[in-house]
């Protein structure tokens, strides 16, 4: 995980239908400028106004010009950030962070497998265009309901891309399982996976990829919490941290996340999600066992950087002395 420092302002340039309930945004810095670069797999966050920040994917291809693309499906059941985003127009402003990684690629990788659902296609096209301007093997799997729903779909049909992309359209959900079995089982050995999509799609392609030999390692990215974490949240018990730098000591109470009684208390601190998901409100633990609740930190992250995102995660037991 990479920690993202500041923000930036970004104009929609341009406005494209890509599939059904699917737009992409193409967006630029107001002034002209070249914006900060990015890998494949990284996300920024918008700013939508009423306190809505909401997390995109970055699609672009190398060799594009300074801009970012992103691509937004409308969600019926949405809690406002498709929805405002299919309100912006051409022309707009909006405050957004810097680009964030927390789904990089790792290309010592002999093979990647690309596997997406849905609008989980947007980390994993970037990917894709990577791995072709980089000769890198790589094959792109892409579930949808049909090539209407397919964002990117044109694209990832016509050469040079199509003979790295399979479409796996109309898929019945009791037979997407097999069709994951069958397909993650006979991939080539020492293959990483990358998977993005709706959270019942990701959580079946980790299992089944938990039992695959062949794949040395599963990469994923959730932008929705999996069930476990809300779980987690439901459980949550009081906890105490103190803070070093100022030698506050903050009890935290079942219902509030760290990341409030912190910013009740005036200390400032980068946060967007509020899910565990983005990584921003990574903190440095100084002493004490976190309870680890998010979806982004890596083990590395936690075991070496000793961090902890204080949006969702807690104390094992005890205090958290936590580098504030
Ligand atoms: S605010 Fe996104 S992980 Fe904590």
């Amino acid at each position: 995980m990479q920690a993202a420092v500041g923000e930036m302002q970004l104009q929609v340039m341009s406005l494209r239908r890509e599939a059904d309930d699917v737009l992409s945004l193409r967006l630029a810095d107001p002034c002209g400028a070249r914006l900060p670069a990015f890998t494949p797999g990284a996300h920024i966050a918008l700013r939508l106004g009423e306190g809505l920040v909401r997390q995109y994917s970055l699609c672009n291809g190398p060799d594009e010009d300074g801009t970012y693309l992103i691509a937004v499906k409308r969600e019926a059941r949405s809690r406002g950030g498709s929805a405002a985003v299919h309100r912006l127009a051409q022309g707009d402003v909006v405050a957004a962070t810097l680009p964030v990684n927390a789904f990089a690629v790792d290309w010592s990788a002999p093979h990647l497998v690309l596997l997406a659902g849905g609008i989980g296609i947007t980390p994993l096209l970037s990917m894709a265009l990577h791995a072709m301007q980089r000769g890198h093997s790589f094959e792109l799997h892409y579930f949808a309901r049909s090539s209407a729903h397919a964002a990117f779909h044109d694209l990832l049909a016509d050469a040079p891309m199509a003979p790295h992309v399979v479409f796996h359209f109309a898929i019945e959900p009791e037979a997407v399982s097999s069709v994951l079995k069958d397909l993650l089982s006979s991939r080539r050995a020492g293959a990483h996976l990358y998977v993005c999509g709706p959270v019942p799609f990701m959580d079946e392609a980790r299992k089944i990829a938990a039992g695959c030999t062949n794949l040395s390692a599963v990469h994923w990215e959730y932008f929705t919490p999996p069930a476990p974490a809300e779980e987690a949240r439901a459980s949550s018990a009081v906890c105490t941290v103190r803070l070093a730098r100022s030698g506050k000591t903050l009890e935290v109470p079942a219902n509030k996340s760290i990341l409030q009684v912190l910013i009740e208390n005036g200390v400032t601190i980068d946060s967007s999600c509020m899910e565990g998901l983005c990584g921003l409100c990574a903190t440095r633990v100084l002493e004490g066992e976190p309870d680890h609740r998010d979806e982004v930190l890596t083990d590395n992250d936690r075991q070496y950087g000793k961090l902890m995102t204080v949006c969702v995660s807690r104390a094992r037991e005890g205090v958290l002395v936590l580098d504030l």
